[in-house]
């Protein structure tokens, strides 16, 4: 007998993006936003005090969940805090899931998905995608336990239309989670529907809208009963006391949210234009990065040379997705470089 149970000996586990060293590269390989967050984040947290670090923090976080509230229309009482949307993802496949209660999602999606179904030795009922990304009628009937709907979607770009959720909130017997990491990007997102429906989890993330990544915050939208669920499942102090302070006061700034929202809008705009002139078919995108289908050329030679240049992109080696590029939106410069640099491969 090994010292794991089968189910972890026999997982390769999740493959993070590359992270390079370097500080000279251009990275658009992970989905970060690449302006820094608010000037109020470091603000907050150079007054963190040693007291605050040697006593445990608030274990729900309510700091952060009265400011979250607030900027979604919803009840603290409405929020979990968790350490990053990752977390909350765990929390929910092991408050849902197990042998005979599967998950099921539409694919391509974001790859985290079978990892934690394979690490909670759950079924998985992954239901392909059409061509243009429409969400399959079949995932309304598949008797999971946890249905997850990852939109926008990663690593498309796409959006589904929220009454089209609703629907399926609707029909589905079990929970139905909403992935809506990248939702700051899009035009709508799903909340009004949490007064509605008492089977739906909303994930939101502070790394990518509020260029938190390194510090780790993400939040949960639910009806109380779902979020009491949760919070049984969770590490008592999730989240830390200098992300509370730094989420909190990042969600706060409306204005710098918004100005950097714009500028990200603005270059998705024109790097989208431009990697079309370039011969790519590159579909509108409804978050801060979009999947450039390679027609005329090799996607994983591009992403070799590109590397070879200190820049990266995202190439996913698996059927469906090995002719194209998954490219995060940067700053002007940034997508510049990565413009310039494509010209010359190609
Ligand atoms: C689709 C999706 N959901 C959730 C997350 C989790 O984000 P985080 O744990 O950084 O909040 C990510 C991160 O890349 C993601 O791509």
């Amino acid at each position: 007998m090994g010292y794991f149970r089968k189910n972890i000996e026999a997982a390769a586990g999740y493959v993070p993006g590359y992270q390079p060293k370097e500080a000279d590269v251009v990275k658009l390989n992970t989905n970060e936003n690449p302006y820094p967050s608010s000037p109020a984040v470091i603000e907050a947290v150079g007054k963190i005090t040693t007291e605050q670090l040697r006593r445990y923090p608030d274990p729900l976080a309510n700091a952060f969940r009265e400011a979250a509230a607030k900027v979604n229309g919803v009840e603290p009482e409405n929020i979990i805090c968790c350490n990053g949307g990752d977390d909350l993802l765990k929390i929910a496949f092991t408050a849902l899931c197990d042998k005979d209660r599967p998950v099921a999602y539409p694919v391509p999606t974001y790859s985290l998905y079978p990892v934690l179904a394979q690490l909670q030795g759950c079924e998985k009922i992954e239901i392909p995608f059409d061509d243009e990304f429409n969400l399959p009628g079949r995932l309304a009937s598949t008797q999971a336990a946890l249905t997850i709907v990852c939109n926008p979607n990663a690593p498309s770009g796409s959006f589904i239309a929220i009454e089209e959720l609703a629907s399926l909130a609707n029909e589905l017997k079990g929970v139905l989670l909403v992935d809506e990491a990248y939702v700051d990007f899009a035009e709508d997102n799903c909340v009004r529907l949490t007064k509605q429906f008492d089977n739906l989890i909303i994930l939101r993330s502070m790394s990518k809208g509020y260029s938190l990544a390194g510090i780790r915050f993400g939040y949960g939208i639910a009806q109380t009963n779902l979020i009491e669920g949760l919070q049984k499942v969770r590490d008592s102090y999730a989240v830390d006391a200098v992300a509370i302070a730094a989420a909190t006061v990042a969600i706060k700034d409306r204005d710098y949210f918004e100005q950097t929202k714009k500028q990200i809008k603005e270059q998705r705009t024109r790097l989208t234009e431009k990697l079309r002139e370039l011969g790519f078919t590159v579909p509108d995108s409804s978050s801060n990065f979009m999947l450039a289908t390679c027609k005329n050329c090799q996607a994983r030679e591009i992403y070799d040379k590109l590397v070879k240049q200190n820049i990266y992109v995202r190439y996913f080696d698996v059927p469906g997705l090995d002719d194209k590029l998954r490219i995060t939106v940067g700053t002007e410069e940034q997508n510049d470089k990565l413009l310039e640099a494509l010209k010359k491969i190609l």
